[in-house]
């Protein structure tokens, strides 16, 4: 098992799961974070930390998303650092602050 970021945290990065794991398993990319499925512990504190609603446990991802699971297993993970601050997340120019603002509070 492990938990999977899926497409509402594409150009959103909100990046208050990574304050929150436990085992500071959520690495950045350009439009999204990955979070890296060997070093999941399975905890389910980032589900109820994410405004996008953006992150499921892998048997309860979204039909429409489930190409996610793959994605997040497949993020270049090695030789990179973890993001452990939601201020080191980067909403660079990929950052939609209109996708973000439609996100639930
Ligand atoms: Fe981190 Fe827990 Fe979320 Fe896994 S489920 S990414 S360990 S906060
Ligand atoms: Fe993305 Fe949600 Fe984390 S939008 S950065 S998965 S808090």
């Amino acid at each position: 098992m492990t938990y999977v970021i899926c497409e509402p945290c594409v150009k959103c990065k909100y990046g208050d799961c990574v304050e929150v794991c436990p085992v500071d398993c959520i690495y950045e990319g350009d439009d999204m974070l990955y979070i890296n499925p060997d070093e999941c512990i399975d905890c389910d504190a980032c589900v109820r930390a994410c405004p996008a609603e953006a992150i499921f446990i892998d048997d309860e991802v979204p039909e429409q998303w489930a190409a996610y699971i793959q994605i997040n297993a497949d993020f270049a993970y090695d030789g990179k650092s973890p993001v452990t601050s939601k201020d080191d997340v980067v909403k660079g120019e990929n950052w939609d602050a209109e996708t973000a603002a439609k996100a639930p509070q």
